[in-house]
C-alpha cells in the first residue's frame, strides 16, 4: 500500500505544479512586463544573422538603424537569468511572425523589418529570429525556458496589415509558405486597397484605410478572418501566454471582439492593445474606453504615458498626472488591467528627454506602484539612450550593450517583489493623499494590504508634509526601498474613518519613500477576473486572497459554476449556462464566508463577425450617428446610448451606414437601427424588428433598408 500512496502523492504534486502555472495565466495584474525589441537585445545565434532568403538585410557594424543587428530568440533565452534577476515576470517580444524578405528601397542602404511589423506569413517564425527554415524550434525553446523560470511570454501581434504595399514584397501574404495575395494580385479581396489614412479622427478611415503604407488586411473576408485566428491559436499552442495587439484602432473594431473570444475560448490568455492615442484629449477617447470596457481587450495606457513623460521627464506639475489617473479611473472599468509605461519602442527614451537618472528612478518607482500592469522598456535599467534625431524611432531601439546590476535594476527588482507580496499594488484602489507641484503622495489599498508612496521630484527642495492622512494602521514604517531613493520613515497615529494622521515630517529632494503593510484580507476577497467576458463553457480565473485550500463555490448571477481548480489565491471555473448579460460573480469559501463580487459579462455564444448595412437612413447632422441595437448582450440589449448601443456605424456611403459586429454563432437575433443625435436624443426606425440568423462559423452579412 505504502509505495502506491507515495506515487499517487507525487502525481498529485506534479499535477498541482503543472496546473498552478496554467491557473495563474489569467491573473496578469500580478505581472511586471519587460519589453524587448528582439533584434536589438542579444545575438544568441549568429547562424541566423544573414539568412539566405533575406540576405543583405543585416548590418554587423550596427550603424544602419534600419537593418537587422542580429538579436534573436536564442539571445533572449541566453539572457533569461538577467531578466529573471530584474524581477520581471513576463516578456513582451517583437512580432515573431515571418516578415518580408526584400530590402525596402526607402532604407539607406538597407531597409529591413528588424522590428517585426511587416509580416509576410503569420504561420511561421521569422528566420532572423529563429532559423533559416522558419521553424518553431527557437520559439519553443525560449518559451519552455521562460516558463521554467516563471516568466510568461507575450507576443506582439500586428494583424492590421502585412507589409509595405509600395516596396519590398508589396504586401505579399503567405499561409505557411503558400502564396495568398499581394497588392497587385488580390482576386479574393484579402486587402482593402484604400488610400493612406489622412484623417486620424475618422472612424472609417482608421479601420479601412492604409496605415503608413502598410497593406491593410480585410478582416471581414472569411479567409483572412480564419487565417489570422488560426495563426494566433497556433502561437497559443506553442505556449504564448498573451498578446500585445498592434494598432487595434486600425483593424476592424467589431471583428476584434471575435478575435479576443477565439483566443480566450482556446486557452487562458491576456490581451492588451495599442489604441493610439487613448488619452482623454483625443476626439475618439470615448470609443477608446468603450472598446476596452466591452471587448475583453485591455489597452496600453497612453494617458498615463503622456502625463508621466510631462511630469517626470519634463517639469509639469503632479496635478497633470493625478488628473490623468482620476479621469481614466472614471472611464475604464478594468483600470487595474490597463498596461502602463513611460517608454516604448515608438517614442524617444526618457533619458533622451531628460538626462537625469534621479528622475528616471522616480518614474520607475511610480510606474511600478501605480495602478495597472507596468511595462519596462529593455535598456532603461541600463540607462541606455541615443539622442540622435531627438532619440525618436529608430534611435530609441538601442543595442542592449550592457547587462549590469545598476541601481535601476535593483529598484525594479524590489518593487516587482512588492507586487507579489502586497496585493494592494495589483488589486488595490487608488487614492491621492497629498499633492503639490513637486510632491505626490498616493495610496493603494486592497482590504488590509496598503502601500503608501511619497515622491518628491524636486532636485533641491525638501518639503515639510503636514496634514497627511493614511489608512496605514498606527505605527512606524521604514522605507520599503531601504533608502535606495533617499526615502524616509513614517510614523502614523491612530485616527478615525480610514484617516490616520502622519503628523508633520520632511521628505528630501529627489526622493521616493514606500511605506507598506501586507495585512491581508479579513476573509475571502477577489481582486481580479480574467477574461472579463465569455460564453458558457469558457474557463475563467478569479484571483485574490483567503479563498481557502478546500474548494468552495462560485456562482454567476446565482447559477453554480463548475470548479476546475481551487487554491487560496486563485480559482478557475467554467462559465455556467446562464442567459447572456452582465452579472456579479460570487465566490464563497468552503467555510461559507462570501467574497466581494466582481463583474463578468456572459455572452450568448462564441462570437463570429457579421457586417450590418442599413441603407437610406435618415439624414444626420454633425455629431449624430446611426447605431445598431438588439436583443442580446452582444447587440447592447436594446440600449440606446453611445455606451450601450453598438456603434457608431460608419458612413462612407452616406446615407447608407455599415458596421462589423461580433455576434453569437448560430443564434437568431432581433435588431433595429437607431439614430442617436449629438444631444443624445434617439430616433427609432419604424416597423417590426429585423431578425437574422448568425452563421455558426465563418463571417456573416446582412443588409436592410431603414424602415420609415
Ligand atoms: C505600432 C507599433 O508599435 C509601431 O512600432 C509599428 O511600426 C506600427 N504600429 C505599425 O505596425
Ligand atoms: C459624419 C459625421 O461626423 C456625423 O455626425 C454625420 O451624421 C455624418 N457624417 C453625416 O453627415
Ligand atoms: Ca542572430
Amino acid at each position: 500500500m505504502k509505495p502506491h500512496r507515495h506515487i499517487s502523492a507525487q502525481i498529485w504534486l506534479l499535477a498541482l505544479a503543472c496546473c498552478t502555472h496554467i491557473l495563474q495565466a489569467q491573473d496578469f495584474k500580478k505581472q511586471v512586463i519587460y519589453q524587448i525589441v528582439t533584434d536589438r537585445f542579444y545575438d544568441g545565434d549568429p547562424s541566423n544573422d544573414n539568412p539566405a532568403q533575406s540576405a543583405g538585410l543585416y548590418d554587423s557594424t550596427k550603424t544602419n538603424w534600419q537593418a537587422y543587428w542580429g538579436g534573436d530568440l536564442a539571445g533572449i533565452q541566453k539572457k533569461l537569468a538577467y531578466i529573471k534577476g530584474l524581477g520581471v515576470t513576463a516578456i513582451w517580444i517583437s512580432p515573431t511572425v515571418d516578415n518580408e524578405n526584400k530590402n525596402l528601397a526607402s532604407g539607406s542602404p538597407i531597409g529591413s523589418p528588424y522590428h517585426g511589423y511587416d509580416a509576410r506569413d503569420f504561420m511561421r517564425v521569422e528566420e532572423h529570429f529563429g532559423d533559416a527554415a522558419n521553424t518553431w524550434k527557437a520559439f519553443d525553446s525560449l518559451v519552455a525556458a521562460a516558463h521554467q523560470d516563471g516568466i510568461k511570454v507575450i507576443v506582439d501581434w500586428a494583424n492590421n496589415h502585412s507589409n509595405y504595399k509600395g516596396g519590398g514584397e508589396q504586401g505579399a501574404l503567405y499561409n505557411n509558405g503558400v502564396f495568398m495575395a499581394s497588392d497587385a494580385n488580390d482576386p479574393n479581396g484579402y486587402f482593402h486597397h484604400n488610400p493612406d489614412i489622412a484623417d486620424f479622427n475618422d472612424r472609417y478611415q482608421l479601420q479601412y484605410y492604409t496605415l503608413e503604407g502598410l497593406e491593410d488586411l480585410n478582416q471581414e473576408n472569411a479567409t483572412i478572418d480564419n487565417y489570422l485566428k488560426t495563426a494566433m491559436q497556433q502561437f497559443q499552442a506553442h505556449g504564448a501566454d498573451g498578446f500585445r495587439l498592434d494598432a487595434i484602432k486600425h483593424a476592424t473594431w467589431g471583428w476584434e471582439y471575435s478575435l479576443a473570444n477565439i483566443v480566450f475560448s482556446n486557452k487562458p490568455s491576456f490581451l492588451y492593445g495599442e489604441w493610439f492615442n487613448n488619452n482623454s484629449g483625443d476626439p475618439l477617447y470615448h470609443d477608446a474606453y468603450k472598446f476596452a470596457n466591452k471587448s475583453g481587450i485591455s489597452e496600453l495606457d497612453f494617458g498615463v504615458n503622456q502625463a508621466m513623460r510631462d511630469v517626470f521627464a519634463g517639469d509639469k506639475n503632479f496635478s497633470e498626472l493625478d488628473s490623468a489617473i482620476t479621469t481614466e479611473n472614471a472611464n475604464f472599468v478594468w483600470q487595474n488591467d490597463l498596461v502602463t509605461f513611460f517608454d516604448s519602442h515608438d517614442e524617444s527614451r526618457f533619458l533622451t528627454l531628460n538626462n537625469n537618472k534621479n528622475r528616471l528612478h522616480e518614474a520607475l518607482a511610480f510606474l511600478l506602484t501605480c495602478r495597472g500592469i507596468p511595462v519596462i522598456l529593455y535598456g532603461d535599467e541600463q540607462y541606455l539612450h541615443i539622442d540622435t534625431s531627438n532619440g525618436n524611432d529608430p534611435y530609441d531601439r538601442v543595442w542592449m550593450s550592457s547587462f549590469d546590476k545598476t541601481s535601476a535594476y535593483t529598484l525594479i527588482g524590489k518593487l516587482a517583489a512588492l507586487r507579489q507580496s502586497n496585493d494592494a499594488i495589483a488589486y488595490g484602489s487608488w487614492k491621492q493623499r497629498w499633492i503639490n507641484n513637486d510632491v505626490y503622495i498616493y495610496e493603494r489599498q486592497f482590504y488590509n494590504d496598503v502601500v503608501l508612496v511619497a515622491i518628491n521630484k524636486n532636485g533641491s527642495a525638501t518639503y515639510n508634509i503636514s496634514g497627511l492622512n493614511t489608512v496605514l494602521p498606527a505605527g512606524t514604517y521604514t522605507d520599503y526601498l531601504g533608502g535606495l531613493l533617499n526615502g524616509v520613515s513614517l510614523s502614523v497615529q491612530s485616527g478615525s474613518g480610514g484617516n490616520n494622521p502622519a503628523g508633520t515630517f520632511t521628505i528630501p529632494a529627489n526622493s521616493v519613500s514606500v511605506w507598506q503593510i501586507a495585512g491581508g484580507t479579513p476573509g475571502p476577497a477577489v481582486g481580479s477576473i480574467g477574461p472579463t467576458i465569455g460564453q458558457p463553457g469558457m474557463s475563467v480565473t478569479i484571483a485574490g486572497d483567503q479563498f481557502g485550500s478546500r474548494p468552495g463555490s462560485v456562482a454567476v448571477n446565482g447559477a453554480a459554476a463548475a470548479i476546475q481548480s481551487w487554491s487560496n489565491a486563485s480559482v478557475t471555473f467554467t462559465v455556467p449556462n446562464v442567459a447572456n448579460g452582465i452579472y456579479p460573480v460570487q465566490l464563497t469559501a468552503a467555510s461559507g464566508a462570501k467574497a466581494n463580487t466582481i463583474q463578468f459579462t456572459v455572452l450568448t455564444a462564441k462570437l463570429v463577425p457579421v457586417t450590418f448595412t442599413v441603407n437610406h437612413a435618415p439624414s444626420t447632422n454633425v455629431g449624430d450617428y446611426i447605431f445598431l441595437t438588439g436583443n442580446t448582450i452582444e447587440l447592447g440589449n436594446w440600449g440606446t446610448t453611445f455606451d450601450s448601443a453598438v456603434g457608431p456605424m460608419l458612413d462612407p456611403n452616406y446615407p447608407d451606414w455599415f458596421l462589423n459586429v461580433s455576434l453569437p454563432a448560430g443564434v437568431t437575433v432581433q435588431f433595429k437601427f437607431i439614430k442617436i443625435a449629438a444631444d443624445g436624443s434617439v430616433t427609432w426606425e419604424n416597423g417590426n424588428n429585423h431578425s437574422f440568423m448568425v452563421p455558426v462559423s465563418g463571417t456573416g452579412n446582412v443588409t436592410v433598408n431603414w424602415q420609415n
